[in-house]
């Protein structure tokens, strides 16, 4: 399996960990409830379930539709984009970056681009893994 693939789903587990420590940690204790609800929804949706899918799908998909990634250098750069993302939008958060309107409110925006930015680079490689190949022409039926 390649290196990224593998390592998408080694870090999806990992969010699923720490989501599930929030989310058990949430439902003893009130303290600190918006920012957690915050970093919960998107370690366990963006860390978990996205990077699941990421990884199996760049591993199967160039397979099961005998067409390779035509960007396969992006792999790594989503990759790193959608984790340094993902961090950094949850610790900003956590700081309180999201409800001012000055400097850390821009940094939230740029962790939030970064990770937009590496899920867009996965939809535009997948797109054209998912195309038919004009060559392969249907077996005439009898
Ligand atoms: C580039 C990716 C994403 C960015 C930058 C982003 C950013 C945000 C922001 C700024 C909020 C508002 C927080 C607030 O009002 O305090 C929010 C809330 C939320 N987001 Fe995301 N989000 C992303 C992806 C996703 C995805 C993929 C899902 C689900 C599949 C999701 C689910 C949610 C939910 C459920 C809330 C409401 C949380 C609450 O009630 O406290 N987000 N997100």
């Amino acid at each position: 399996m390649d290196r990224y693939g593998k390592l998408f789903i080694k870090a999806s587990v990992i969010y699923l960990g720490l989501g599930v420590f929030f989310g058990v940690h949430m439902s003893f204790a009130d303290h600190g409830i918006n920012e957690l609800r915050f970093i919960h929804v998107h370690i366990m949706l963006l860390g978990f379930v996205a990077m699941i899918i990421f990884g199996v799908a760049y591993h199967i998909l160039p397979r099961f539709n005998a067409r390779p990634l035509p960007h396969p250098s992006w792999v790594p750069l989503h990759f790193w984009l959608s984790n340094a993302g993902l961090w950094g939008m949850c610790v900003m958060y956590a700081l309180g970056g999201f409800y001012t309107d000055g400097p850390p409110r821009m940094l939230f925006g740029v962790f939030g681009l970064m990770e937009g930015t590496g899920i867009f680079l996965f939809i535009i490689n997948i797109f054209h893994v998912l195309g038919e190949d004009p060559e392969i022409k249907a077996e005439p039926k009898r």
